[in-house]
């Protein structure tokens, strides 16, 4: 099997003003400094993406966007283009997030437009996806994914495995406090790699990483990174303090 090096990433969400978000940063930089082994990033709301990166643009943390637009400009009020948010330092762009999908109304489509943008301009895109509690009741959990990953990825071809992270996040999971057991998450890490082996070949899939995402805390992050599939975290609530944040990158301890 392919070693994968973890990735925590954070997603600040819609909290932290561009100073909050530079303290926070900064915090970070100094708890996270010598730690390896294991990638970081963090995803600040976009006001903060500028201040942030330059707080860590001499630390090993990487910065990624929430969300962005799939043209690269034009008469689109309020939305981000993939370019700017390149240029504004960033690495990653999470696209998907189930926020984005259930509050916001973005579709499979939407979401494939948005993958695609952004992997033009060289950012990796952290692509989001899960089931409902009802869907996981209906035993629909399989099909769902199944549905996200294949019309999410139609079309888009990867030159290396570290061009494109994937996130499982169940969405009753999701700042809940309601964890899925390790052997939920692995069980759907497994199906999805099984996806990505399908469309991108096995040594690719086996070197793609796969992130659990839903309550993740510092005292359930080890347990859940020590299954097979599971090759890292994608962080909300406890993203946001950062002592808090530093134990899970130091996966608890
Ligand atoms: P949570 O959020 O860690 O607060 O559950 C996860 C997410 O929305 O990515």
């Amino acid at each position: 099997m392919a070693t994968r090096i973890p990735l925590i990433a954070g997603n600040w969400k819609m909290f932290k003003t561009g100073p909050e978000a530079a303290d926070a940063a900064r915090s970070l930089k100094s708890l996270l400094a010598g730690v390896s082994g294991v990638d970081v990033m963090i995803a600040p709301p976009f006001t903060a993406l500028a201040t942030v990166g330059d707080v860590l643009k001499d630390a090993s943390i990487a910065v990624g966007a929430q969300n962005l637009h799939w043209e690269s400009q034009g008469a689109f009020t309020g939305e981000i283009a993939p370019g700017m948010v390149k240029a504004a330092g960033c690495r990653h762009a999470i696209i998907g997030h189930s926020e984005r999908r259930q509050l916001f109304g973005e579709t499979d489509g939407d979401v494939n437009r948005k993958v695609q943008a952004a992997l033009a301009v060289g950012l990796i895109p952290v692509l989001c996806i899960g089931e409902t509690e009802a869907e996981r009741e209906a035993a629909q959990t399989f099909s769902v994914l199944d549905k996200q990953v294949r019309l999410g990825l139609e079309g888009v071809s990867l030159q290396n495995p570290g061009d494109l992270v994937v996130a499982y996040e169940p969405l009753w999971a999701i700042g809940t406090g309601k964890t899925a057991t390790r052997e939920q998450a692995q069980e759907a890490h497994a199906y999805i790699r099984g996806l990505l082996r399908e469309l991108y070949g096995e040594t690719m899939a086996d070197a793609m990483r796969i992130l659990y995402g839903g309550s993740v805390k510092p005292d359930n992050i080890a347990a859940l990174i020590g299954m097979d599939d599971i090759d890292g975290a994608l962080v909300g609530g406890a993203s946001l303090e950062p002592e808090t944040f530093a134990r899970i990158v130091k996966l608890g301890d």
